[in-house]
């Protein structure tokens, strides 16, 4: 193995998400199939036993990609040197529980993160935030990371993305692949705009083959927006393995470049695009490579879908409003 590992840190290794997230990792799903990964494991101190029975798991699999695993209960050990940190651990929700009621008790662990990102992460650093709610905690890490480019920051909207693109597959009968240009706007929450007037299926306009304007505003956007409720209700349990899967697909996209003439949807600092107010992390369509983003301009909006995008802006506004009332940003 002569190419240097990739240090990536990965919060709550010893957690649901985690569990699949690493097995993931260890196969080459993140960062290619060839490059070698350290991984770096954060867990709070009652975890940690669990999190080493984790780590011999890994051991266990003789992946040839595992350069080394370091564990610790201190973010400024686990994020040294980080070239990717995989924000995930939080608490999820139950059932009855928006993700929003997660806001003061999982608000507070991502200041803390931030700084220590901030203070000892590599210069290429690349943040995935997954744990909920989302969009809020990605703002409240990028506030205690002054010194890393706001850029940098992103949080996972590409669940919503995938469930969307899963849905819209199963109503046409296309398949996944035939899709392209799907989006989802706003928050992880039930008021995102899980969008496909901008969509294609194998070349056609989305909403020309669905044809179907009931479908898309009443079964389609609730589905999707409503998914991990759904989940949480089947299962008793949040999304697991989908949750890993969506933000592997981030992170690898991210750095290895999104499919040509396609887009991937992700949590990012809004630029005034749109109308979404500046700085705040909105889901909106991206294309990428080399580990950078781009916001896909100039699209147009239909009457509902501003409506659906105010609504959905406005949470988020609040939930920043809350927390900063918490003194979190
Ligand atoms: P889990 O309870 O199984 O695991 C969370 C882990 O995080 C636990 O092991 C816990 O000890 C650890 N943890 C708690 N505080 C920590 C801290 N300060 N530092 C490091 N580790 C810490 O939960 P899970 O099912 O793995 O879900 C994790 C989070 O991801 C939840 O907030 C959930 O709601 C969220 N989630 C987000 C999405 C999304 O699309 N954005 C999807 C699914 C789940
Ligand atoms: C999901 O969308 O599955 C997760 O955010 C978990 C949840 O609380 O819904």
């Amino acid at each position: 193995m002569s190419q240097a590992p990739v240090k990536v840190a990965v919060t709550g290794g010893a957690g649901h998400i985690a569990y699949s997230l690493l097995f993931r990792i260890i196969q080459g799903q993140l960062v290619g199939p060839d490059t070698p990964v350290e991984l770096r494991l954060l867990e709070i101190a009652p975890a940690m036993k669990a999190l080493e029975g984790v780590a011999m798991e890994i051991d266990d699999c003789a992946s040839p990609l595992v350069s080394n695993i370091v564990m610790s209960d201190d973010p400024n050990v686990a994020f040294d040197g980080a070239n990717i940190c995989l924000l995930v651990g939080a608490r999820p929700r139950g059932k009855g529980m928006n993700r929003s009621d997660l806001l003061a008790a999982n608000g507070a662990i991502f200041a803390p993160q931030g700084q220590a990102i901030n203070d000892h992460a590599a210069d290429d650093v690349r943040i995935l935030v997954t744990g909920n709610p989302a969009n809020t905690n990605t703002l409240i890490a990028r506030t205690h990371a002054p010194d890393v480019p706001a850029t940098r920051f992103t949080s996972l909207m590409r669940l919503d993305h995938n469930r969307a693109l899963s849905q819209l597959a199963k109503k046409t009968g296309a398949a996944v692949t035939d899709i392209r240009k799907l989006a989802v706007w706003g928050n992880h929450s039930d008021t995102q705009y899980p969008d496909i007037t901008h969509a294609t299926i194998a070349g056609r306009p989305a909403v020309e083959v669905v044809n179907d304007t009931n479908w898309m505003e009443n079964e389609f956007i609730p589905t999707v927006a409503k998914r991990g409720g759904a989940i949480i209700d089947a299962r008793g349990a949040s999304s697991a393995t989908s949750a890993a899967n969506a933000t592997a697909d981030h992170m690898h996209d991210l750095l290895v470049g999104s499919p040509a003439g396609d887009w991937v949807t992700m949590g990012v600092t809004s630029d005034g695009s749109y109308g979404i107010p500046e700085g705040l992390i909105c889901g909106m369509p991206c294309t990428t490579s080399n580990g950078e983003y781009e916001i896909v301009q100039g699209l147009e909006f239909s009457a509902f879908g501003k409506a659906k995008l105010a609504a959905t802006i406005a949470e988020l506004e609040n939930e920043r409003q809350a927390v900063h009332e918490l003194g979190l940003v």
